[in-house]
């Protein structure tokens, strides 16, 4: 450390320089992201509240506040009543959150088990490995969809838990929530959907007509919704979202600490210190955009994916993986060839996907920064280094 403080200029330019390597939004490059260029305003905001510390809510009456009023609306949205919940570090927390709220439930059961499809987020694994759950991972169909009867074949008295996703990380799909939901309807068993990427997605897809199937808390059995503002929502980064249907779970499973200033406070969050600016950051953002500015946002989205999937189709020895449900587009070879020839052409133009080895496929997120512009010489570049792999 300098024994003297430099200027704030100096400062910034080194900055500047050291960040060089960094990749930028709107360069083309970022194609495999899930997060996504914050909204202005959202920054604007979040800016200005930066010190809000929701790890000690008894300081932050006004903030706890807000928090209770954006997570009551977003399971509006959600088709909830009185839902409660908070805005996470990410996806991975609230999906931890969800796994240990499920294990607790079941205090019987000694070795607990959940349920997962195989293209559930490592996420689930991590948080297995943390609560020492066992982790049963159902099987796909050659669709890449969930595999219902292996599903249903894996619940058994251990399981304490189930995860559907809605928006599955490599390829968007939806798994059936409805008919899991009929299946543990009646059992003992906690149910979790992870629509970490779709939960600001779906619901406005539905409100632009297109076919999307049940997911959420209108599904009777779900229990708990993971749904990240920092990802489609435009949120700053860390935000995510915990969503949950009875609020009798937080007395029952909930962390008490003494100590706090403000006082004690029951909560479901693994963090102590939590950004209490990325809470109304994003309250401002759901006031700001209303549902029709999010229609907006996700109809481009998906125009420009409806883009991509048709120009994928024209070049001969890559072929869709599946056709796009939401903004994510999976590609792969048409004779089997691995994908990742592919990928590393594409990493050395500076394309960064998301590549899935175990389902043989690159994927491209159409977050709202990727212009039209941008896929238009993407697919020229993936086109000439498919004719140069001869593929
Ligand atoms: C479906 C799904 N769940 C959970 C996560 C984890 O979210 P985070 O990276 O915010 O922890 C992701 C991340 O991409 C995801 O796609």
């Amino acid at each position: 450390m300098l024994k003297e403080g430099l200027e704030k200029q100096e400062i910034l330019k080194i900055l500047e320089k050291k960040l060089e390597k960094d990749f930028s939004y709107n360069s083309g490059s970022i194609l495999g992201s899930m997060c996504t260029e914050p909204l202005d305003f959202g920054v604007e905001v979040y800016m200005k509240y930066i010190s809000k510390n929701l790890g000690d809510p008894g300081l932050f009456l006004g903030t706890t506040a807000l928090e209770e009023e954006l997570v009551s609306e977003i399971g509006e949205l959600f088709n909830g009543k009185n839902i409660i919940g908070s805005i996470t570090t990410g996806g991975s927390e609230a999906n931890l959150i969800a796994m240990r709220i499920a294990k607790i439930l079941k205090k019987n059961v000694t070795k607990p088990e959940v349920v997962v499809s195989r293209s559930a987020h490592i996420s689930f694994d991590k948080a297995a490995d943390l609560l020492g759950i066992k982790l049963r991972k159902a099987n796909l169909k050659d669709n890449f969809e969930l595999d219902l009867a292996h599903f249903k074949s894996l619940i058994n008295s251990n399981t304490c838990g189930v995860v559907g996703v809605a928006g599955t990380t490599s390829l968007g799909l939806i798994d059936p929530i409805e008919e899991i939901g009929r299946f543990v309807e009646d059992k003992d068993i906690f149910f979790h959907v992870d629509a970490a990427f779709g939960g600001f997605v779906l619901p406005f897809l539905k409100k632009l007509n297109y076919k999307i199937p049940q997911w959420d808390f209108s599904v009777k059995a779900v229990d708990s919704i993971t749904a990240d503002p920092h990802k489609m929502g435009l949120g700053v980064i860390p935000s995510g979202g915990f969503f949950l249907r009875d609020s009798s779970i937080l007395q029952k499973t909930g962390f008490e600490i003494p100590y706090l200033a403000g006082g004690n406070f029951k909560h479901l969050h693994i963090v102590g210190t939590r950004p209490g600016g990325t809470v109304v950051s994003f309250w401002a953002i759901m006031k700001y955009l209303g549902i029709n500015g999010f229609k907006r946002i996700v109809k481009k989205c998906m125009d420009n994916t409806v883009y991509l999937a048709d120009q994928i189709n024209e070049i001969k020895g890559i072929r869709l993986t599946t056709n796009p449900i939401i903004n994510v587009v999976g590609i792969t070879t048409e004779n089997g060839e691995s994908v990742c020839k592919i990928d590393d052409e594409l990493r050395k133009r500076n394309y960064m996907l998301g590549k899935f080895e175990e389902f043989n496929l690159i994927r491209v997120v159409i977050m709202p920064h990727v212009q039209k512009t941008h896929l238009q010489t993407f697919v020229e570049d993936l086109s000439k280094i498919v004719k140069k792999l001869k593929i």
